[in-house]
C-alpha cells in the first residue's frame, strides 16, 4: 500500500473505532478496578502480545485502544511495557502510527515502551522496509532499538530485557543469524545473576502445547524455527531467564506458563483478538509482571472490561 493511501485509512480507522467506541463501554465490567501495580516491587511491567493493529480489522484496533485507556486510567506507573511481537497485523505505516497513538495515551502511566517484532511485522516485504517501519516506531514510543536490526537491549531499574527479531523476511517463524546470536550471548553473559527478561515472539518448539496448539501444521510448527535449539542452549546454561512470547494466540490456562530446563517460558494470549483454547479466550488480556528480590509475579489482566483475573495469577522464585 502506499504512503497516501495509508494516510486515508488513519482517517478510515479512527472513523471506525469512533463507531466500535460508541458501541463497546458496556464492555467495561460492573466490578472494574484500577489497575495497579505493587508498589514494593523492584520492576513493574504490562506485558502484551500480538495486538495486531489493523485497519481491515478494526475490532483488533479497538481491543488495542481500550488496553491504552486502561493504562492511561491505571493508579500506578509502571516501569514498562513489553509488546512480544506483532505490533501491527500487516506491517503497515499507519497501523504503527495507530499503536504509536495508543503509546500517546499512555505515555504518564509507562516509562519505557519495549517492542519486539512479530512475523505479521515482518512478512510480505523487504526485511530492510520492515526495519525503517519498525525503527520509526521505536523512535516514536522512545525504545533504542538499532538502525536496520530488530533485536536491542534495553536495562530498567538495573533488569536487562533483551529483545530478538528475526534477521530476514519470513513468513511464520524468526530467522536468528550468527551476529543475532553472538549479540544474545554478549547479552546474557553481561546480565549477572539476576532475572533477566528476553522478549521474542514466537516460543521453543515443543513448549507450550507445540506444535498440535498452532492448528497449522502445512505453514508452520508455530515455535521460532532453526535456531530454537541453540536459543534453547543458550538460556538453559544461566539461572533466573524469563523467556516471554506470544504468537500461539492461547488464552490464559496451564500451557501459559512452561519450565523448560532452567527457563522460564511465559506465552502470553494475544491482546488484538479473541484467544482460544485457553480456560479466558477473551481479547484485550495481558500480564502485569511484579519483579521482587526472591520472585516473579506474574498477574493476569483483561484490560477492556478492566478486571484482574487472579484465577490465573501464579509467582516464580528466583535462584
Ligand atoms: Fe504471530
Amino acid at each position: 500500500m502506499s504512503g497516501d493511501s495509508s494516510g486515508r485509512s488513519v482517517g478510515r480507522i479512527m472513523k471506525k473505532l469512533e463507531t466500535a467506541g460508541r458501541q463497546t463501554p458496556s464492555l467495561v465490567s460492573d466490578q472494574a478496578t484500577p489497575l495497579r501495580a505493587d508498589e514494593n516491587a523492584r520492576l513493574t511491567a504490562l506485558f502484551w502480545g500480538d495486538a495486531h493493529a489493523s485497519f481491515l480489522l478494526p475490532s483488533r484496533s479497538a481491543a488495542c485502544l481500550a488496553a491504552a485507556k486502561d493504562v492511561a486510567a491505571a493508579e500506578s506507573v509502571f516501569d514498562a511495557l513489553l509488546l512480544a511481537g506483532d505490533v501491527t497485523e500487516n506491517g503497515e505505516p499507519s497501523e504503527y502510527r495507530f499503536m504509536g497513538d495508543c503509546w500517546d495515551l499512555m505515555r504518564d502511566r509507562v516509562k519505557h515502551y519495549i517492542p519486539a517484532t512479530g512475523n505479521h511485522d515482518v512478512r510480505i516485504r523487504p526485511i530492510g522496509v520492515t526495519a525503517r517501519r519498525f525503527g520509526g516506531f521505536c523512535e516514536r514510543v522512545g525504545a533504542p532499538a538499532q538502525k536496520g536490526r530488530l533485536y536491542y537491549a534495553q536495562t530498567v531499574n538495573g533488569y536487562r530485557i533483551i529483545v530478538l527479531g528475526t534477521t530476514r523476511g519470513t513468513f511464520e517463524e524468526a530467522a536468528i543469524d550468527d551476529a543475532q546470536l553472538e549479540f544474545f550471548s554478549r547479552e546474557l553473559n553481561a546480565a549477572g545473576e539476576g532475572p533477566v527478561f528476553v522478549l521474542l515472539h514466537q516460543s521453543l518448539k515443543n513448549t507450550h502445547g507445540l506444535p498440535e496448539i498452532f492448528g497449522k501444521p502445512s505453514v508452520s510448527d508455530g515455535d521460532v524455527g532453526a535456531q530454537s535449539d541453540t536459543l534453547r542452549e543458550m538460556m538453559n546454561a544461566r539461572k533466573n531467564v524469563f523467556l516471554l512470547t506470544g504468537h500461539i494466540h492461547t488464552a490464559f490456562c496451564a500451557l501459559s506458563y512452561a519450565k523448560i530446563g532452567n527457563i522460564h517460558s511465559v506465552n502470553v494470549p494475544s491482546l488484538g483478538t479473541v484467544a482460544k483454547n485457553g480456560d479466558y479466550n477473551e481479547p484485550g488480556t495481558g500480564y502485569i509482571i511484579e519483579v521482587f528480590d526472591d520472585r516473579v509475579r506474574f498477574r493476569a489482566r483483561d484490560h477492556i472490561r478492566r478486571i484482574d483475573l487472579e484465577q490465573f495469577d501464579f509467582e516464580i522464585a528466583l535462584e
